[in-house]
């Protein structure tokens, strides 16, 4: 234990899934595996202060920037609850958690990613001054898990810029517990990708993720679902080194659509499309016809469009999203993001 107080401040970003997590064991394991590219400008930038304290408990208080925020408790609760075993430290002291985000509040672009992500890098921090006889990779690996006990989908944002997580066969040293960074050859198509967020709807979530996840119990088709990511996996694999768009562009698109159908056909059922995500798709779609340019999309569990493109369109698909797909956009808002590497110590 160190004795006197102290603090860090580490950012994460958030990612998009490209093939979906979607469905859950005990403990966060993932019922299927999932691959994302983490991205660079959506961030949450989290200071953790820790101040030694005699009583063994956990202990903390909790500011959104700078201002107490009450409502982040019970996450961090029970998030600090699942990893006290593997973090036996954090009882010995008391902290101030001070997060902020680099995008709007209530934009609809969900912070838990990327937040659980920043709060357990900061927290391995701590563990490298308690206990600094580790490997830098075991730290990394580490910061994962614990992100993943408090979000699934946070252990894919701790490292860049394309992450797998989930156990499968197609990817070497693939584990449930943490994701691992794409270790294969990427064609150059795929460097700095851009994903531009479209906000189509920055309402309260109607499904929230747990209760999403829990839809895939007992669902008709999770069987089959859980065994299309692996393959899908092992396709994207071979994709993303031919640097094939047309395929990637099919996968990716066909994932999404998916991910939404399985929650139109969970008992009960969710529709968490709006008019304007179906208008956008088709805007997507007749734009990629006229052009030739290979612009495709991607959702997450609620009406947000990614728009996804190569580097090299940057130019002309920002001014076709400017002119035609604002529009169905919430105060025409949307944002720019591109791949990124991960948790950064500030
Ligand atoms: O990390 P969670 O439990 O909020 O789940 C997120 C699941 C999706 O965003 C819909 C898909 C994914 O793989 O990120």
């Amino acid at each position: 234990k160190i004795n006197n107080k102290g603090s860090f401040t580490f950012s994460a970003p958030s990612n998009i899934a490209l093939v979906k997590y979607w469905g859950k064991k005990e403990n966060q394991i993932p019922a299927n595996p999932s691959l994302s590219f983490t991205l660079n400008n959506c961030k949450t930038v989290t200071t953790l202060q820790y101040e030694p304290k005699t009583e063994k408990n956990i202990s903390f208080d909790l500011l959104f920037e700078g201002q107490p925020k009450e409502s982040f408790r019970p996450k961090i609760q029970k998030y600090f609850e699942r990893i006290q075993e593997l973090c036996p430290y954090i009882l010995d002291y008391h902290f101030t958690i001070d997060t902020k985000n680099t995008f709007p509040h209530s934009s609809g672009i969900a912070s838990s990613a990327s937040g659980m992500a920043a709060l357990s890098a900061n927290i391995i921090a701590l563990e490298k001054l308690v206990n600094p006889s580790e490997t830098e990779d075991y730290y990394l690996q580490k910061a994962s898990l614990l992100a993943r006990l408090g979000s699934g989908s946070a252990c894919r944002s701790i490292k860049g810029n394309i992450v797998v997580w989930g156990e499968t066969e197609s990817v070497e040293d693939s584990s449930d517990l943490f994701g691992v960074e794409f270790p294969y050859e990427v064609n150059s198509v795929f460097e700095n990708y851009q994903d531009t967020i479209l906000l189509v709807d920055k309402g309260e979530k109607q499904v929230s993720s747990t209760v999403g996840h829990e839809l895939m119990h007992n669902h008709p088709f999770a069987e089959r679902r859980f065994q299309q990511a692996h393959q899908n996996i092992s396709k994207l694999k071979a994709i993303l080194k031919s640097g094939n768009l047309t395929e990637f562009i099919a996968l990716v698109e066909s994932e999404a659509l998916t991910l939404h159908s399985m929650m139109m056909t969970s008992m009960p059922y969710f529709i968490l499309m709006k008019p304007n995500t179906l208008e956008i798709i088709n805007q997507i779609w007749k734009f990629r016809e006229i052009t030739n340019v290979p612009v495709c999309f991607t959702l997450d569990a609620g009406a947000n469009v990614h728009v996804l493109y190569p580097n090299k369109y940057k130019e002309e698909v920002q001014k076709f999203i400017a002119n035609e797909l604002a529009k169905y956009c919430q105060n025409n808002q949307f944002i720019h993001d591109e791949m990124g590497l991960g948790a950064e110590d500030l």
